[in-house]
């Protein structure tokens, strides 16, 4: 197939017709310029996925950083060595075992009537207006909103909360002037102060929150430091925000191209669950992970040298029909599973059922509480490489 470059991956509204392409003619292939490889089967992400001692995680945070400036890359949060989303077993093993004490059914069960209850403020001012914008009003605050409860913020400071993660999350393409980058590194000193003083009060006071259960946390005596509490809580803002903020979005936006599906829902909540797993799979928010090739890797008779960036095609691999026939219809019926959505192996989603439970009761809430709503102008992708989601999706409510 004819040469094809990381832009392809990025900008594009329907990347699916360029993913079949690859799983077909180029299962294994290598970009251009800059000499990225991608695997596009589901039977090779899996693999991937599988062989961590192959294909590591370690390094891949240093990817996202490519152009955006020193001192951002020098200061992230989330490059800190205590998190473990990037880090490779022992050390990941270790940190996993430990964050997974705090993602307990009973810890996620607690959430659910804080879910509802969060969701349902969205929702009221979404009422008082005639037109609404579906990521803006709901799907983005609602996730970050959340987390920070789950974090055990306190409620009045949730402006400072989303600006300083803002601030943490940067990772521009582009440039920034000196006076940017100063704001950027003033927000997160504030934020890290911020949590090393939660951190100190819920090691002396426990509460029922996140915080408190992580430095409680206990795995046959080892313990996690404040660093790796701080850490941890880090990356659970950053991979539970907006990959949830997308399942909504993306999910809604489904919904709405399958209006006799949208009749069927609303009339049997039941089937909720069905839909939010099939809107994993047929648009999940996450698009691709990369790991890097610890020694030479031969996949599908293609051998990749060592320390070479390999990129799985998550969303090609939940089209793949070879796992997942009519791929490309959306169909809350189908029995087969294991959709890759939210990866699969030693990584697989610490946050998965929060995530699910988060989905159903959005879904649940909206078509409760609004009978009647359609679209109100174009849905925009977002050009993003590692995410697949809406910049807005415009609605009005049909009185
Ligand atoms: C629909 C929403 C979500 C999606 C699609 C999603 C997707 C993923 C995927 C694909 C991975 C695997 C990364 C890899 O293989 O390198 C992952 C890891 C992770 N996710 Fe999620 N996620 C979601 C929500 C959440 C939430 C709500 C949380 C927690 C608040 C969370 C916490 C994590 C953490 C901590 C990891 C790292 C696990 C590890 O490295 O062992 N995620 N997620």
């Amino acid at each position: 197939m004819a040469t094809i470059d990381i832009s392809s991956l990025i900008n594009t509204d329907d990347p699916y017709p360029l993913f079949a392409e690859l799983r077909e003619r180029a299962p294994v292939k290598q970009l251009e310029p800059n000499g990225w490889w991608v695997v596009s089967r589901y039977e090779d992400v899996v693999y991937a996925f599988k062989h961590p001692e192959l294909l590591e995680n370690g390094r891949t945070m240093t990817i996202y950083w490519s152009s955006s400036d020193e001192r951002l890359r020098e200061d992230s949060p989330i490059n800190n060595k205590a998190t473990m989303a990037f880090a490779d077993p022992p050390a990941h093993t270790r940190i996993r075992k430990l964050l997974m004490t705090a993602f307990v059914p009973r810890a996620v069960a607690r959430l659910e009537d804080r879910i509802r209850a969060i969701t349902n403020e969205y929702i009221d001012q979404i009422l008082a207006k005639d037109e609404f914008d579906l990521m803006a009003d709901l799907a983005v605050p609602l996730p970050i909103t959340l987390i920070a409860e789950v974090l055990g913020v306190d409620p009045s400071l949730r402006a400072d909360f989303k600006r300083w993660s803002d601030a943490s999350m940067v990772m521009t393409q582009g440039t920034l002037t000196d006076a940017e980058v100063d704001a950027i590194l003033a927000s997160r000193r504030e934020f890290r102060a911020f949590f090393q003083d939660i951190i100190r009060d819920r090691r002396a006071r426990p509460r029922e929150d996140m915080i408190s259960d992580l430095c409680q946390a206990d795995v046959d005596g080892d313990r996690l430091t404040s660093e790796e509490v701080h850490g941890l809580a880090m990356i659970l803002l950053t991979a539970g925000g907006q990959t949830t903020t997308h399942m909504i979005g993306n999910g809604m936006n489904a919904l709405l191209d399958h209006p006799e599906l949208l009749q069927e829902i609303r009339a049997n909540p039941a089937l909720i669950p069905s839909f939010v797993e099939e809107s994993l799979r047929y648009e999940g928010p996450s698009k691709m992970m990369p790991r890097y090739t610890t020694q030479e890797v031969t996949i599908r008779g293609v051998t990749i040298p060592p320390d070479q960036i390999v990129i799985a095609l998550l969303a090609s691999a939940n089209r793949d029909p070879a796992q997942f026939p009519d791929p490309d219809r959306f169909d809350i019926t189908r029995e087969q599973r294991g959709h890759l959505g939210f990866g699969y192996g030693i990584h697989f989603c610490s946050g998965a059922p929060l995530a699910r439970m988060e989905g159903r009761i959005a879904f649940e809430e909206l078509l409760r509480r609004i009978p009647s709503f359609s679209r109100n102008g174009k849905s925009e992708w977002l050009p993003y490489l590692g995410l697949r989601g809406l910049r807005q999706l415009p609605l009005k409510i049909d009185r």
